[in-house]
């Protein structure tokens, strides 16, 4: 009887305790130049994500994208909003000079900003920008301002316009600022700045940086006890000067700095340093710092103090915020009555270990100031809560499973379903002598039904997750593709929580067995060769320009191309494939799949895939099959060149033939290997735009054109960082790029 007042009790609370939340923000930048898949975003984890940067163009004061920019903010706010209504998408405008000048200063703006008429177009064209992109909010970043001299008489009637304008659209206005409202003796009109802004966020990082100091320091310091050089510091003069707590939004960043040290035994702050590390600027990711030290064992001090994390690798010394740092921070946000924090930028998290670790610290604030008043309401809260959502998990696991289910029942009558029973018969109760093999998926069995029909069973292995979300794309493209040099599918059986399977049996496996064994190898001449390659081309044609859908296959590989009794290649293994409509040219994916080594680097930076990404993977399939080669060694007379890279240096110097297996004969085919060599080299270009399509690479193989394009230096190429780093050191000393080379790295 009393648990009626109780639940009424925790309910308000609970209602109440969302809604105070809610108005705490946690703001995420994107950054264009990260090239970080929009979709990847863990939208759960902020209230606001600010897609960074539009400029002014200094000469109509319009605001303006950079060209490569625009498919990526264009699709911004929609993106976001599609994977979480609740956030507000924002758009950033950077004020300073960059990209029109290497001064990193906002001497450009303030000339704006003293002309009425300048004012004005800029404005307009920043309100329809957002507008026409979908954006809930502008956010006005102007972290540069006071160390620019210039005449700053108009930048509080700027701000009253800006207002006045976004509220007609009833759009967000916030403003980045630097950590301290006044500096080099220039200062923000802070009353005009609290009267227009939703809120300020400030830049509390950065104070220190390896191009500038020739000291280790802190470059993020929450206190400093012998400099106002900290955000304590910044923040109560922020507050002090008029701007209430309540508008204030405590930046934080997710990269540490990288020094090298003049001596690498002297490695505290302070320490004398020569410059940067790591990267041309010192500046260094989060993951990629997370990297580094897993990669020598090393971890991280946190000093408490200035409150930061740093470590010493040899001569190399980095400074970053870790969790318990981010925590901390938050903390104090949450202490000093901030209104919330933000983040530069997102995609230098780590598995979202930061973005976490504010959502849980600002739970656990919560909580803890709540703690002694509701403590029964809250363990009947959680328990309540816990028994709802092992309810509803439960609920939606079995209606995904009974989705997966019905959607894997296909209408058309040409598959059928095969009992657990007479599966078990034919794989000999799924005996040792019967696995084939062993996919990321589950095991393969050989069979045969009572038909003496030869099958080959896959089986889901319960525990995979991820395997119920392949199945189901296996069978839904399976039941809709049929071509000869598509693997079959017979059946399947979906009984007493099995998912299974069932293929017409490739007596000669799949073609990685033949590839690099040089005794199999000796098993085919070219001629057999071309009809394979044929064969892959042809199942390609089928799936991108013939069949209902556009399917981009994403694993072409070796190991996925079967070989039936007569070595008729047919393309196997749609779990992750995708289809998409066949007017759209390119679609974003929310994960990175792929087999690494087959997957285009658009896909990898950026999220892209297209009909050239599987274009891609057959370029570099082609290279393995005319050379005999690995695309994991490493080649050249220095060893330094990766399979797409030798076969192009080769080629270039005329010396193809020496990247072809010799055994190969292509006298009497219309098939010449050097076009080959060729031809796969155009589809493993850099760009997918620059490769050619499933059509055309199926005429240049039949000599139908007359001059092949000549081949770019292939995607992921060493050498071309070797040359930039060679322009760019001038004898200074760099570490491994790991921020290139983990860039590269797909899982
Ligand atoms: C700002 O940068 C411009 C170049 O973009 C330069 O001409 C100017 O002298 C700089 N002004 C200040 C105050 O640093
Ligand atoms: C700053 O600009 C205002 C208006 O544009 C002007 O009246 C004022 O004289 C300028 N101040 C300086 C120091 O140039
Ligand atoms: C760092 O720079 C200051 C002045 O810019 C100079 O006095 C000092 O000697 C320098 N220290 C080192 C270690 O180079
Ligand atoms: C943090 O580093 C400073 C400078 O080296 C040192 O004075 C301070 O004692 C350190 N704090 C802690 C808690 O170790």
């Amino acid at each position: 009887m009393s648990i009626l007042p109780l639940l009424f009790l925790f309910i308000s609370q609970s209602l109440w305790k969302t809604s105070a939340s809610q108005t705490w923000i946690k703001a995420g930048y994107w950054y264009t130049q990260s090239e970080y898949p929009i979709p990847n975003i863990n939208t759960a984890l902020f209230t606001h994500l600010i897609c960074a940067f539009a400029y002014i163009n200094p000469s109509t004061n319009e605001l303006i994208l950079i060209t490569s920019d625009e498919p990526y903010v264009s699709t911004f706010a929609s993106t976001v909003k599609k994977s979480n209504p609740l956030v507000k998408p924002l758009l950033s405008i950077r004020t300073q000079n960059e990209y029109y000048g290497t001064n990193k200063n906002s001497s450009l703006f303030l000339s704006m900003i003293n002309n009425p008429a300048y004012r004005k177009t800029f404005i307009e064209s920043s309100i329809k920008m957002a507008l026409d992109h979908g954006f809930e909010g502008l956010d006005l970043y102007i972290t540069t301002l006071l160390s620019t001299k210039g005449n700053m008489t108009n930048l509080g009637i700027l701000f009253n316009e800006l207002r006045h304008a976004v509220d007609q659209e009833k759009l967000i206005l916030t403003m980045g600022g630097h950590y301290s409202p006044e500096f080099d003796l220039q200062s923000y009109p802070v009353d005009l700045v609290s009267k227009n802004f939703d809120w300020v966020h400030i830049k509390a990082y950065a104070y220190h940086t390896p191009l500038v100091d020739n000291f280790t320091a802190a470059h993020a310091a929450l206190y400093d006890p012998s400099s106002p050089v900290n955000t304590d510091y910044g923040v109560n003069e922020w507050i002090k000067r008029g701007l209430p707590a309540s508008k204030l939004v405590l930046g934080m960043s997710y990269h540490g700095f990288a020094w090298t040290l003049v001596d690498p035994k002297d490695n505290g702050f302070g320490a004398p340093a020569k410059g940067v590390a790591i990267t041309d600027d010192g500046t260094v990711g989060y993951k990629h710092i997370k990297q580094y030290l897993r990669s020598y064992g090393v971890n991280s001090v946190r000093n408490s103090t200035y409150v930061v994390n740093y470590c010493a690798i040899g001569s190399f010394w980095i400074v970053f915020d870790d969790v318990e740092s981010i925590r901390k921070k938050v903390a104090y946000a949450k202490e000093k009555g901030l209104l919330g924090v933000s983040v530069w930028h997102v995609s230098n998290d780590d598995n979202w270990e930061l973005s976490k670790a504010i959502a849980q610290e600002e739970d656990a604030y919560n909580h803890h100031k709540r703690l002694l008043v509701i403590t029964l309401c809250t363990i009947t809260f959680f328990i309540l809560l816990l028994g709802c959502m092992i309810c509803c998990l439960r609920k939606r696991i079995i209606s995904k499973v009974k989705q997966v289910m019905n959607s894997g029942k296909p209408s058309d009558h040409n598959h059928q379903v095969l009992s657990f029973e007479d599966i078990r018969e034919a794989t000999n109760s799924f005996s040792e002598e019967n696995k084939l093999g062993e996919g990321g998926y589950g095991p393969v069995y050989k069979g045969k039904l009572s038909n003496e029909q030869e099958i080959a069973v896959k089986r889901l292995s319960r525990s995979s997750k991820q395997g119920v979300k392949e199945f189901k794309n296996e069978v839904t493209f399976a039941t809709k593709l049929q071509h000869v040099n598509l693997v079959k599918l017979l059946g399947f059986c979906t009984e007493r929580e099995e998912k299974m399977l069932i293929y017409e049996y490739m007596p000669n496996k799949s073609l990685d067995l033949y590839l690099f064994d040089p005794s199999r190898r000796s098993m085919l001449n070219w001629e057999k060769w071309v009809e394979i390659i044929e064969g892959i081309i042809q199942g390609l044609l089928y799936l991108q320009e013939y069949s209902r859908l556009t399917i981009v296959h994403r694993d072409l590989k070796a190991s996925n191309i079967l070989l039936d009794a007569n070595m008729k290649p047919k393309i196997s293994d749609f779990g992750i494939a995708k289809s998409f409509e066949s007017n759209e040219i390119e679609a974003n994916t929310d994960r990175i799949v792929g087999t690494y080594g087959c997957v285009p680097p658009e896909y990898i930076k950026q999220g892209l895939y297209s009909r050239k990404y599987d274009v891609y993977s057959f370029g570099v399939l082609l290279l393995q099959i005319i050379s005999g080669k690995k695309n994991y060694n490493v080649y050249g007379p220095h060893q330094n060149l990766n399979l797409l890279e030798y076969a192009y240096v080769l080629c270039k110097e005329g010396r193809g033939m020496e990247f072809i297996d010799s055994s190969l004969d292509d006298e009497s085919s219309t098939y010449k290997l050097s076009r080959c060599i060729q031809v796969a080299l155009l589809c493993v270009e850099e760009k997918w735009t620059h490769r050619p399509s499933m059509l055309e690479v199926s005429a240049m193989l039949r000599n139908e054109y007359q001059n092949l394009p000549m081949p770019r230096r292939p995607a992921f190429s060493t050498n071309k960082y070797e040359e930039e780093k060679k322009n760019k050191a001038n004898g200074k000393v760099y570490s491994v790029d790991m921020a290139t080379i983990s860039q590269l790295l797909p899982r």
